[in-house]
């Protein structure tokens, strides 16, 4: 079976063509265009500026991921949530290749595909997905921070999430605060890495609770506080940079740790943006050891947004989808509308 996938849910136009085959996942072809250096000046993604861009790289992107129409089973499109203007291109698109090429078209929850960026980085899970489901999901980018049980690729169970900012959200407020550039999560990494001590602590949110919830949002106020009483310059910037990165790391350990207590799962897997991270891999790996299961982290490539992760959610769900179901994708563009808060539950 082979899938296109279509990704445009924020500042990335991607395109990539995943296939299934004697137990294999191999990734054809895959594209990403970024406006990362674009939207840097503006300290942020300018929804308008993002959208327009998607609809000029959107025709390239597809050219460059030499996709033969014939050979592909099935498109997969990015529905939500994201920007809502951005998400339409790429829904939009599909549509359009879905009629044309009269192929099934599956949208794809972007942030439970971050976790399927695993999938192609991790042969042995494919050959053998019973020995790793269920897992513990545990999903960490820019705008989301959620931890989920999988089940199977067509069932899974939402346990806990932000209530406030997201990890990766937190980390780059906290960047800017240290005059560090838009996205600044990676910048922040490499400053941390020269931090020679490890004197400052920040506050642990909801560590009274029993839920699984995260809250990032205090990071920010803590920091300002820190840098207003001696400032951030020379090495105690570096000192900052490691106590941001060590909270944010603290946090999302300490719920997966809670949550590994509470829960029975075969495998512990891990995506999004943030999960580039060194630091937060070692330590991820360190709680994988301790509670004796397999950590399924994603290649570096593919931690950040890309179609691959799309394609791959797009190709499981399909293929394990019933043959009523199956038949439904065919007509799917007739009432595919982007959803921007679309939610796991
Ligand atoms: O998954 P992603 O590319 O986009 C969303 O779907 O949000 O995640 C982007 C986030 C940004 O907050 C960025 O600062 C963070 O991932 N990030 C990192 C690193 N590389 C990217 N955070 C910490 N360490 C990194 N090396
Ligand atoms: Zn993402």
């Amino acid at each position: 079976m082979i899938v296109l996938g279509i990704e445009t849910s924020c500042d990335e136009t991607a395109a990539a063509v995943v296939k299934l085959a004697g137990g294999k996942l191999t990734v054809l072809s895959q594209v990403v265009a970024s406006q990362a250096k674009l939207h840097a000046k503006f300290g942020g993604v300018v929804p308008e500026v993002a959208a327009r861009k998607q609809v000029e790289a959107m025709i390239p992107v597809l050219a460059e991921a030499k996709i033969n129409p014939k050979k592909i089973d099935a498109i997969a499109v990015t529905k939500g949530p994201g920007l809502v203007t951005s998400l339409g291109v790429g829904v939009e698109t599909a549509k359009a290749l879905s009629i044309a090429w009269q192929k099934p078209l599956i949208p794809v929850n972007h942030v439970l595909a971050h976790l399927y960026s695993v999938w192609p980085s991790n042969p042995s899970l494919v050959k053998n997905e019973k020995k790793f489901l269920p897992a513990m999901g545990l999903i960490v980018s820019g705008g989301h921070t959620e931890l989920l049980i999988i089940y199977s690729h067509n069932k899974y169970k939402l346990i806990g999430r932000t209530i406030d900012d997201a990890a990766g959200e937190a980390l780059d407020k906290s960047a800017r605060l240290l005059d560090l550039p838009y996205p600044g999560g990676a910048a922040l990494e490499k400053l941390a890495l020269k931090s020679k001590a490890n004197k400052i602590i920040f506050p642990k949110p909801l560590s009274n609770t029993n839920s699984f919830d995260f809250s990032f949002s205090g990071l920010k106020t803590a920091i300002r506080y820190e840098i207003e009483k001696n400032p951030a310059i020379g090495q105690r910037r570096f000192d900052v940079a490691a106590a941001v990165q060590a909270s944010v790391t603290e946090f999302l350990c300490r719920r997966l740790t809670q949550a590994l207590k509470k829960f029975k799962v075969k495998s512990i897997m891990i995506g999004g943006g943030v999960t580039a991270n060194n630091y937060l891999r070692q330590n991820l790996q360190n709680i994988a050891y301790e509670h004796k299961l397999p950590l399924l982290l994603p290649q570096h490539e593919w931690t950040g947004d890309n179609a691959v992760m799309i394609a791959t959610l797009g190709l499981m769900q399909f293929n394990t989808t019933s043959k009523t179901e199956a038949k439904k994708y065919l007509t799917a563009w007739k009432n595919l509308v982007a959803e921007p808060n679309w939610e796991l539950k």
